[in-house]
């Protein structure tokens, strides 16, 4: 690794919990792992009035599968768009992402499209829940999009919807449900192609304490049970200790906290 902020895996395996057994198996100093998620030399420009601004600047990063990872840093440090990248809404000024053996940054557009799709769920601050379909129909859109059997897509659904405990929600529309129901949905439908990797840009932001303390033991739940990985961006200080692994943005690098 070339950027010496990020500490070497061996030294990460004396700070995981055992109780994340996957992890935990996974990690042997003798064992060579690949990364779910590999970061390479990744930087991001964004052009503002015709002046290159760096938001990330050489960022090399190993996500390994089963980690749950949270992502501090304060607001314009870059953890959305750090999210964007890896998930493949956005595209790197330069460097690599790789998710097991695809390397996202070769993809095309849709290609990527097509891979976010398939791998990765990805649950938002603001829900984003399509306010003119039903909560089922939400929950099963992407699927449908991608051209699943309606029958079996339904019934995964509305597996999940039992388990946010909105199953009785089915054809209610989003503006009838509370913030914290409306993120639940929002859960559901980031779970219900079974991801891979689960992405949550600051999922408990826009709920209080109480209700996103509940919304996001609901998703630590529901990831951890199916052996996910989990990578939260959040300022909730809370959420910290539960992690298998504390990371900061801070000036465009990533460092261990
Ligand atoms: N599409 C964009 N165009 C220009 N600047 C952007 C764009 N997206 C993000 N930025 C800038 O990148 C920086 C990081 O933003 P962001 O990743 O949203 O931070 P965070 O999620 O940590 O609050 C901010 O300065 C923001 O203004
Ligand atoms: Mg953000």
């Amino acid at each position: 690794m070339k950027n010496q902020l990020v500490q070497p895996f061996s030294t990460l395996a004396l700070r995981r919990k055992p109780g994340n057994k996957q992890v935990a198996a996974a990690v042997s100093p003798t064992t060579e792992m690949i990364p779910l998620v590999y970061l390479d030399g990744l930087c991001k420009e964004f052009i503002e009035g015709g002046q290159a601004r760096s938001v990330l600047k050489e960022v090399e990063l190993s996500i390994y599968a089963g980690e749950f990872v949270v992502l501090l840093g304060h607001s314009g440090s870059g953890k959305s768009t750090l999210l964007n990248l890896i998930s493949g809404i956005e595209r790197p000024t330069s460097g690599t992402i790789s998710i097991r053996d695809v390397s996202l940054t070769q993809l095309s557009e849709r290609n990527r499209t097509l891979f976010r799709r398939d791998h990765i769920g990805f649950v938002f601050q603001f829900f984003n829940l399509i306010p003119t379909l039903t909560v089922l129909e939400n929950v099963t859109l992407p699927q449908e999009l991608a051209g699943h059997d309606a029958r079996s897509t339904n019934a995964a659904a509305l597996k999940l919807l039992e388990q946010v405990a909105l199953a009785d929600r089915c054809n209610t529309f989003p503006d009838k449900l509370s913030g914290g129901e409306q993120q639940r949905v929002a859960i559901a439908r980031a779970l219900v192609h079974d991801p891979m990797l689960v992405l949550a840009d600051e999922p408990t932001g826009n709920l209080d304490e109480e209700t996103g303390n509940r919304v996001l033991e609901l998703l630590l739940d529901l990831t951890r049970r199916a052996g996910k990985t989990l990578i939260m961006a959040t300022h909730n200080p809370e959420i910290a200790p539960l992690a298998d692994r504390v990371l900061r943005v801070h000036e465009g690098q990533i460092i261990n906290v």
